[in-house]
């Protein structure tokens, strides 16, 4: 096979972290590929943690990332930005992750120039445009671009069947976030809050992230109070918050959460160090999504706080529970956790439905048989 470009692109802390394993896999095929690494910076500080982590120099940085940006400043900044990259370097594929607006734009731009996509993590659904949004509608708009789809499960891969898509373009991979919890294992580091959990040990640590839209405002001050009578009712849990560096959710969040003496807010923290966190939480409460398949593979029990989500495999699991964000239900479900031992057990002691580790490994495979299908194609035609 003639060596191949492909373009990674990514933007933000999850799409980093999922795709990082992807790139090193990919460079460590260098006779079959040439890697280009393209990153947006829709995240600045939350992606250079990662970019650290896994040691990856990107080749192209879009540095798009705008204090409060709006969704029409990263579309067109990065259509605009990586259509000039694609001019010039003319990969053969561009590999896309989820559902970010990073995502949906960089895809958008290489179909422009009919640049064969790759999407990896594809067909994750809600059906429901505004829950999450926009992701919903960027993964869908992605995958009606998208050449190969590489689905984490098959109830993603049955998705896109359902859809209409091709069953020859439709691989099942497991979930790359997998790759990166191994690699992240292997990368030990410390920090002063993982000291303080140490010494606190025999405390029931809730570790506690919020980032989503749709969360902003009312559903996210509702999820504080709920936290606040948590931790002044029961002094032997303690409650970890790493902030979203979005302004909105620190100003609240230090407003809210910033006097209590069991509430600790921290800023965003390394992967390899927040891995560890995950390991030695109790329970989790989030609304993100990679968090929601990091956590089987840690035995943690997930709260999740959205009326709905796009990952059922953790639910079948038993790992996750969806709990919305009303202050009374998102209580009364750490109060039950609490009490009862074997909810507690059951949920913990889930199996994890994302894979062993090798996506990376898979996607690669079929990115390469992908290429030598099509010159096989282009030498018969
Ligand atoms: C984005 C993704 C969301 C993903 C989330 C992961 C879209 C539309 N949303 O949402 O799918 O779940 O990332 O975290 O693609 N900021 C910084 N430094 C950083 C990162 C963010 O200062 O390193 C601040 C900036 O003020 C920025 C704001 O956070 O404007 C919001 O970032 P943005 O990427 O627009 O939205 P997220 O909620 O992070
Ligand atoms: N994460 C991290 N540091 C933190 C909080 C989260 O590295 O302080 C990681 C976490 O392990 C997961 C990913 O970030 O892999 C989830 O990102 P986020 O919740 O921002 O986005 P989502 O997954 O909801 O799109």
């Amino acid at each position: 096979m003639k060596k191949k470009k492909v373009a990674v692109v990514f933007g933000t802390r999850p799409e980093a972290i999922k795709m990082a394993p992807v790139v090193r896999e990919l460079k460590k095929q260098a006779d079959f590929f040439q890697t280009i690494v393209i990153v947006t910076a829709q995240h600045r500080e939350m992606l250079d943690q990662v970019l650290d982590v896994f040691n990856i120099k990107p080749d192209y940085d879009l540095n798009v990332m705008k204090q409060n940006q709006t969704l029409a400043d990263i579309t067109t900044d990065v259509l605009r930005g990586i259509d000039k990259i694609y001019l010039e370097e003319r990969p053969d594929m561009v590999l896309v992750h989820g559902d970010t607006t990073t995502s949906f734009a960089a895809a958008l731009a290489a179909y422009y120039h009919k640049i064969s996509i790759g999407h990896v993590e594809a067909g994750l659904r809600t059906y429901d445009p505004y829950f999450p949004f926009p992701e919903e509608a960027n993964r869908q708009l992605i995958d009606t671009i998208t050449d190969l789809y590489f689905a984490p499960t098959e109830a993603a891969k049955q998705n896109l069947l359902n859809e209409g898509k091709s069953r020859s373009r439709i691989m099942v991979t497991g979930n790359t976030v997998i790759d990166a919890i191994h690699y992240t294992s292997n990368t030990k580091s410390n920090h002063n809050i993982l000291d303080l959990m140490k010494a606190k040990a025999d405390q029931k640590w809730i570790l506690l992230t919020m980032h989503r839209r749709e969360n902003h405002g009312q559903p996210m001050k509702n999820v504080f109070e709920a936290v606040i009578h948590i931790a002044d009712e029961h002094p032997e849990i303690e409650i970890l918050m790493p902030v979203h560096l979005n302004p909105k959710i620190q100003l609240l969040a230090n407003e809210m959460l910033g006097q209590h003496e069991r509430i600790h807010l921290v800023e965003p923290l390394g992967v390899d160090v927040f891995h560890q966190i995950v390991d030695q939480s109790w329970v989790i409460l989030t609304d993100s999504g990679g968090l929601q398949e990091e956590a089987p593979a840690l035995d943690v029990p997930v709260l999740v706080l959205r009326d709905k989500t796009e990952r059922p495999e953790g639910l079948e699991a038993g790992t996750l529970k969806v709990i919305g964000t009303e202050k009374n239900s998102v209580i009364k479900e750490v109060e039950e956790l609490l009490y009862n031992l074997k909810a507690y057990e059951k949920m913990a002691k889930a199996l994890n439905p994302y894979g062993d580790g090798k996506a990376s490994q898979k996607i690669i495979k079929e990115i390469q048989t992908y290429f030598e299908r099509s010159e096989k194609l282009d030498e018969i035609v």
